[in-house]
């Protein structure tokens, strides 16, 4: 078992309070933002950040806080990971940019290269690199489009897919994503997820797909349809692990009725969920896949790659955007890549996995307010109800988290009732901090019953 983490940037690692959170300085330059920037873009806490390395985030005031969220799934290898930076500092003293679709650079293609040769099934690959998460779904409904000489998208309950126009309406959840937003894209349908705890835990994965694609069939026609679209795992809607043989019949169904599937691996890919991407826990083969968030260490870089053919449709000049595949992103995401490979991230990804999950299934044995333990690898959440029922309890779920944030823990909320508690540590993360934050959870738990 791993006890010592590699990658700690020179952070000290350990939980440290050296002021109430948030401290003095964190407090003056939130009235600053408050002042500055504009009131919709929120913060999870009110704590600015001054260094970060393996599992600690160092704020302003110089409180040591243990990281349950890695910047929302991104800091996989943790911060500042030695190899990312090393590559960034070279690249950056090289060039900065001179823009992909103008005077092109290795690094793009030596990323376009790695994710064909790593990304699930061994067909022939092309990738396109773009910004975001949200950039990167875009383009995968436009690859899936021309690709395929249809409009209609398919996506499902509880799906977030970003912020964009087009990913809005994607999105399932209204508040905070969409509300008042719209009109949004046309051509989107949404259709019933495999989510075991309020399906009854026994659900079967294929009779689910079923349910959904009856759907899919009735609502929109295969003849129409363009994209299924899906998270392996969802990532804002709750962390939806959905049951067995759900995804692989929607494999099997679209590739039947010449349907794109896309899975949208921006949260589970790179080791995230103990498997390089989540589509491999079952062997499923989409024929696009996109990626983003873990794929560069930190540096805004994602991804659509997929089947030559599909990727290929598209004309000549219709995929690209200015900073698509940036020379420091690129420089980023070979070095995270190198990094999961070298210090095998997936493997730890899986012990951590059995680590949470055996302190959250003791916690549950004692709290029936803890309704579901769920999650791979290093991406587990607790779903809290009423004691006994699946009646959502996000009361309970935002103190905890605001008293896990006081207490020097970072943890994130989701979930489309706002009742689920997620973990994302960095998988440069040891033992003892996740032992500490958990504690600091138990504790937490006992203190509100
Ligand atoms: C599954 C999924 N898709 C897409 C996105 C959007 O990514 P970005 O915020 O980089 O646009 C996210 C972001 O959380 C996500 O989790």
């Amino acid at each position: 078992m791993t006890t010592q983490p590699p990658s700690t940037a020179g952070v000290t690692q350990h939980r440290a309070l050296v002021t109430d959170l948030p401290g003095p300085r964190s407090r003056a330059l939130m009235e600053r933002k408050t002042a500055a920037v504009a009131a919709g873009v929120g913060t999870t806490m009110p704590v600015f950040a001054a260094r970060a390395g393996g599992g600690v985030v160092v704020d302003v005031d110089g409180n040591h806080l243990i990281d349950l969220g890695s910047g929302i799934a991104v800091t996989t290898v943790g911060n500042s990971a030695p190899r990312v930076v090393e590559a960034v500092q070279q690249q950056v003293a090289a060039f900065t940019h001179t823009c992909f679709m103008v005077t092109p650079y290795d690094g793009y293609v030596a990323v376009a290269e790695a994710l064909n040769r790593l990304t699930p099934g061994d067909h022939a690959k092309r990738t396109a690199l773009f910004n975001s998460g949200a950039e990167a779904v875009e383009n995968a409904v436009k690859i899936a489009r021309v690709a395929t000489g249809k409009d209609a998208v398919v996506v499902f309950d509880h799906a977030y897919h970003g912020r964009t126009n087009l990913t809005m309406a994607m999105t399932a959840k209204n508040m905070p994503y969409k509300h008042g937003f719209g009109p949004f894209a046309p051509e989107v349908y949404r259709a019933p997820l495999s989510y075991p705890f309020r399906d009854g835990k026994e659900v079967d994965g294929q009779a689910a797909a079923a349910r959904a694609l009856d759907v899919v069939e009735k609502q929109v026609g295969a003849e129409n349809l363009a994209a299924v679209v899906i998270e392996p795992i969802q990532g804002e809607g709750g962390f939806i692990e959905p049951a067995t043989g759900f995804l692989p019949a929607l494999a099997a169904w679209c590739r039947a009725n010449d349907v794109v599937l896309v899975a949208d691996e921006v949260q589970t890919g790179f080791a995230r969920t103990g498997d390089l991407f989540a589509c491999d826990h079952e062997g499923v083969v989409p024929d696009l896949i996109v990626t983003a968030k873990g794929i560069a260490g930190g540096l805004p870089l994602s991804a659509v790659t997929g089947r030559a053919e599909l990727m290929d449709a598209v004309h000549a000049g219709g995929l690209g955007g200015t900073y698509g595949g940036n020379p420091l992103a690129c420089a980023a995401a070979l070095a995270a890549i190198e990094t999961i490979e070298a210090e095998d991230l997936v493997g730890r990804a899986r012990e951590v996995e059995r680590l949470m999950k055996d302190r959250l299934h003791r916690l549950q044995a004692d709290d029936a307010r803890i309704g579901d333990v769920r999650g791979r690898g290093a991406m587990i959440a607790v779903e809290l109800v009423e004691p006994g029922t699946t009646t959502p309890d996000p009361v309970l779920t935002r103190e905890l988290a605001a008293a896990a944030h006081r207490a020097g823990v970072i943890v994130l909320t989701c979930g489309t009732y706002g009742n689920v508690l997620r973990f994302l540590p960095p998988l440069a993360i040891g033992d003892d901090l996740l032992h500490e934050a958990l504690d600091v959870l138990a504790d937490l738990l006992a203190g509100t019953r």
